[in-house]
């Protein structure tokens, strides 16, 4: 299961890492800086922006033109959709998942940063595997099996260790060993949770869903899966009294970009949400139109 087909997003199909010499390439560059206090929360880039005033760059990105891309067009190869996307789609979440086989003698886990929260009550989380049922990954046939996941925050203090888990090592060899992350038990699924993060979320797979390709008829090549969150764990130091807010200088999470990119949170700014009626009140009538030039 899952080994019988090469992994349909392996390296070597679809190299990811620019670097002949990778440890060279790092090796030259600036050490990792460990200086938190740098962050802060700024202003916006135009705190005087008003409504219908559009880019913040005095339009400098509207002399710019773009190129049309078909996924699906003749010789494009549907690797290139997934490196464009990963490159695009930034920064994304990483859903760090800890599984446990049915029959609980092997343990995995791994890193899904086609991941994200698509609702709040109930929790629900979608994540992405590449690869049909027939090339499942241990985490997707874990899952299938057992219904359950424990879905884990990827934090600096131990993106190595969760980088290394993304390993193709085969069926039943637990990547809990070679990251050399801690297990800590969950309440309701059986699968553990990484002690080491500071946020996990317990869950129960509510829905999957199989894709296939447009190109090579018949093909399927991708699932995903539907998670409903049944019970959250926060680390003490990171979350408020309400229990309903996450300190980012905490959690500090990383982001997952194109190729084998990662990035750290940087400067935070906060907006407020307009609301119409307000807004309303104080504008010229020209912004509340059904259509503008051009569409
Ligand atoms: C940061 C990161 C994000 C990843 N995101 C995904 C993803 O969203 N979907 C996917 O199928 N594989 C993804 N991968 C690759 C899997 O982690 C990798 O195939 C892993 O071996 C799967 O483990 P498993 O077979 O033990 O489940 C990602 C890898 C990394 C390092």
């Amino acid at each position: 299961m899952g080994q019988e087909e090469p992994k349909y997003d392996a390296e070597s199909h679809v190299k990811r890492n620019p670097h002949p010499d990778f440890k060279k390439v790092e090796a030259s560059r600036p050490q990792w800086r460990d200086d938190h206090s740098a962050r802060m929360t700024t202003q916006t880039k135009d705190p005087s922006w008003k409504i219908g005033q559009g880019g913040n760059d005095k339009d400098d990105s509207l002399t710019y033109e773009h190129v049309e891309i078909n996924p699906d067009a003749e010789g494009r190869p549907p690797v290139s959709n997934y490196k464009l996307l990963i490159s695009a789609i930034i920064p994304r979440p990483v859903g760090f998942i800890s599984t446990r086989s049915k029959d609980g003698s092997s343990t995995n886990l791994a890193p899904f940063s086609y991941f994200n929260m698509v609702n709040h009550d109930p929790p629900m989380f979608v994540v992405g595997f590449s690869g049909g049922w027939h090339q499942a990954k241990d985490t997707l046939v874990n899952l299938r099996d057992t219904q359950e996941c424990c879905v884990n925050i990827i934090s600096e203090h131990f993106v190595e260790a969760a980088n290394s888990t993304s390993i193709d090592a085969p069926y039943g060899t637990s990547e809990w060993a070679i990251a050399g992350l801690h297990p800590a038990p969950c309440s309701i699924i059986k699968a553990s949770r990484v002690k080491e993060a500071v946020f996990s979320v317990e869950c129960k797979l509510y829905d999957t869903k199989e894709f296939e390709s447009r190109v090579k008829k018949g093909e399927k090549t991708g699932v995903m899966a539907i998670l409903e969150g049944v019970r959250f764990w926060a680390r003490k130091d990171a979350v408020n009294d309400e229990m309903n807010l996450l300190d980012p200088n905490v959690i500090r999470p990383v982001g997952r970009l194109g190729g084998i990119s990662y990035s750290r949170l940087g400067d935070m700014f906060e907006i407020p949400r307009p609301k119409f009626d307000e807004v309303k009140k104080e504008e010229d009538n020209a912004h509340f139109v059904s259509k503008v030039e051009g569409q």
